[in-house]
């Protein structure tokens, strides 16, 4: 198996849920960080008033955790700052990281698509620019591996801030990453799709993350996604 097969088999583990591989052969030592690890104390609550200007700046040249090392830019978050609906993915890639938006490689072309193309499907006048799209950690990790609950539990702080401030009707959670840290759980996404969940009151649907589907093998776990698209949009919009 080379890299990249490998890459994708445990993307697809992960994506279903199964978080603990287990491996005959030795592990390769993890990648050194140059800068030590500075876990900070962060609010558990978010400042009365706080707006997305203000999470912004607090965040500013993050170093709070190893993810500074690699990154060129910090994805915040883009679209309508008032939305009624926020899409929560897992952490930037590659070319979120070069342009400082989310969503805007390949997963993001068919994210879009799926926003759009469900919603005019069902008779909803909505584009992506009338949600709100935003990630777990804001930094890509690198070699796109998933976010470490240290990573998580940093940034974790800016995402919550990020919900309180907008305040949606509703959350959509992309893949077990987002799940996890909005609803605290170990599930996976093929067990926690369909249902609606809650964030401190907010109704939550959770869905897979588009680059699961864009692999060929996940063809049917598409027409599972569009189905959540169209419940949380009819909730949303109707
Ligand atoms: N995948 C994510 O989870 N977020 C992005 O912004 C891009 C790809």
């Amino acid at each position: 198996m080379d890299r990249e097969e490998l890459r994708t088999a445990l993307e697809f583990y992960r994506d279903i849920g199964i978080e603990t591989l287990y491996k005959r052969q030795p592990v390769p030592k993890p990648i050194q960080l140059k800068t030590p690890m500075i876990i900070p104390e962060l609010p558990s609550i978010a400042p009365q008033g706080d707006t997305l200007l203000q999470i912004s700046q607090d965040i500013g040249d993050c170093k709070r955790c190893g993810l500074c090392e690699g990154r060129n830019k910090i994805v915040f978050g883009s679209g309508n700052e008032r939305s009624s609906l926020v899409f929560v993915g897992e952490a930037p890639g590659a070319d979120e990281d070069a342009q400082g938006f989310p969503f805007v490689g390949r997963a993001g072309q068919l994210l879009t698509q799926m926003i759009e193309g469900t919603a005019s499907k069902e008779g909803i006048a909505i584009t992506r620019a009338d949600v709100y799209i935003c990630n777990v950690v804001k930094c890509r990790p690198p070699e796109n591996r998933a976010p470490q609950p240290d990573e998580m539990e940093i940034c974790g702080q800016f995402l919550f801030r990020q919900l309180m401030a907008i305040r949606p009707k509703a959350i959509c959670a992309l893949g077990s990453t987002a799940a996890k840290a909005i609803l605290g759980t170990k599930e996976g996404v093929t067990k926690l799709r369909g249902d609606w969940h809650k964030w401190h009151d907010i109704p939550v649907i959770v869905t897979f993350h588009p680059s699961y589907l864009l692999r060929p093998y996940n063809q049917n776990a598409k027409r599972d996604a569009w189905e959540d698209l169209k419940k949380v949009l009819h909730f949303v919009y109707d």
